[in-house]
């Protein structure tokens, strides 16, 4: 793979993941399993509050070709296809859901040493056509994240990005909601070896004059343990133990306090991931 600047999506993704990622208040299984071919059958349930959410997912590979196919509770078929490297860099993704006739779209993902594209368009008569690229290196990337409505002829979203990353120190600006919410963040290694992170992020909307600042850590305690927390100023804190008791098994159990209203209960979240 090309080890260049990556997509519009990677901007700022090692601090978001570190602030976001795992962090839940719901309760979620993931089981995985491999019939003898290969196939991999992945069954997800997750109850948020009284509701009880659950797909499956069938995976196969067939050299560059992956064929996704979900079904959900409410018996729709999502499906899924994956062409990888039919030239160097590129990936092509065709997807569509049944019984949505609307739902069918082709993405296209290209990596270069110095750019990365995704664009996507549905394949209806009045397409939307999303589109995001990205020029740079691996230090520093620019990039723009549009989408564009053929039926009304409105651009209906414009972002824009910036990512530089320097030795253990990864920082991001990025305007994001028409230029509504200008949001910051970086991401600091403190050591590589415990997997010890920092990062913070500040985001200002320009509507309503709000800014949200989170900071938040990471630290492996053991090579299978790692431990999150993190603090918003409205003083929300969060904290997380994840531990995995076998390779790409996780276990995950999160928890959530809003000091501002002690007395309402906190709130406790729970992620188990099984693959044999
Ligand atoms: C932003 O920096 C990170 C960290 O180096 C890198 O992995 C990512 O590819 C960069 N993203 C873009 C879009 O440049
Ligand atoms: C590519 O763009 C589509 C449409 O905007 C988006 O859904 C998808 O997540 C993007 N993929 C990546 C890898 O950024
Ligand atoms: C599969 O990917 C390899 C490189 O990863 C590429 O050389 C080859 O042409 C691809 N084959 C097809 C059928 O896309
Ligand atoms: C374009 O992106 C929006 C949100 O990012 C998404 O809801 C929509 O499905 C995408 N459309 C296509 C054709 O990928
Ligand atoms: C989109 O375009 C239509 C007609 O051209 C216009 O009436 C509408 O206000 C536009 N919507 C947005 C969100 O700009
Ligand atoms: C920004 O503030 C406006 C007005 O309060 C609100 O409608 C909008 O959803 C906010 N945007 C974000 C990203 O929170």
């Amino acid at each position: 793979m090309a080890k260049g600047p990556g997509l519009y999506s990677d901007i700022g993704k090692k601090a978001r993941d570190l602030l976001y990622k795992d962090y839940q208040s719901d309760h979620k299984f993931t089981l995985t399993t491999y019939t003898s071919t290969g196939v991999a059958i992945t069954s997800t349930g997750i109850k948020k509050g009284e509701l009880f959410l659950a797909d499956i997912n069938t995976q196969l590979k067939n050299k560059n070709i992956t064929t996704d196919i979900k079904v959900d509770t409410n018996s729709n078929l999502f499906t899924t296809i994956t062409v990888d490297e039919p030239a160097p860099g590129l990936k092509t993704i065709f997807s569509f859901i049944v019984p949505d006739q609307r739902s069918g779209k082709v993405e296209l993902q290209y990596l270069h040493d110095y750019a990365g594209i995704n664009t996507s368009i549905g394949l209806t008569a009045n397409p939307v056509v999303n589109f995001s690229g990205v020029i740079g290196s691996g230090a520093v990337a620019l990039g723009a994240d549009v989408a564009f409505d053929t039926a009304t002829g409105n651009f209906t979203k414009y972002n824009a990005g910036l990512n530089f990353t320097n030795a253990d120190l990864i920082t991001s600006l990025t305007l994001n909601d028409k230029g509504d919410t200008l949001r910051a963040s970086y991401y600091h290694t403190v050591s590589p070896l415990t997997n010890t992170a920092v990062g913070a992020e500040l985001s200002h909307n320009f509507s309503s004059n709000d800014n949200t600042l989170t900071i938040g850590t990471q630290h492996a305690m053991d090579p299978l343990t790692l431990v999150k927390a993190r603090l918003n100023n409205y003083g929300k804190v969060s904290a997380l133990i994840q531990h995995a008791w076998r390779p790409k098994s996780l276990i995950t159990i999160s928890g959530e306090v809003d000091t501002r209203a002690i007395e309402k209960s906190a709130k406790v979240g729970l992620a188990l991931a099984l693959k044999p």
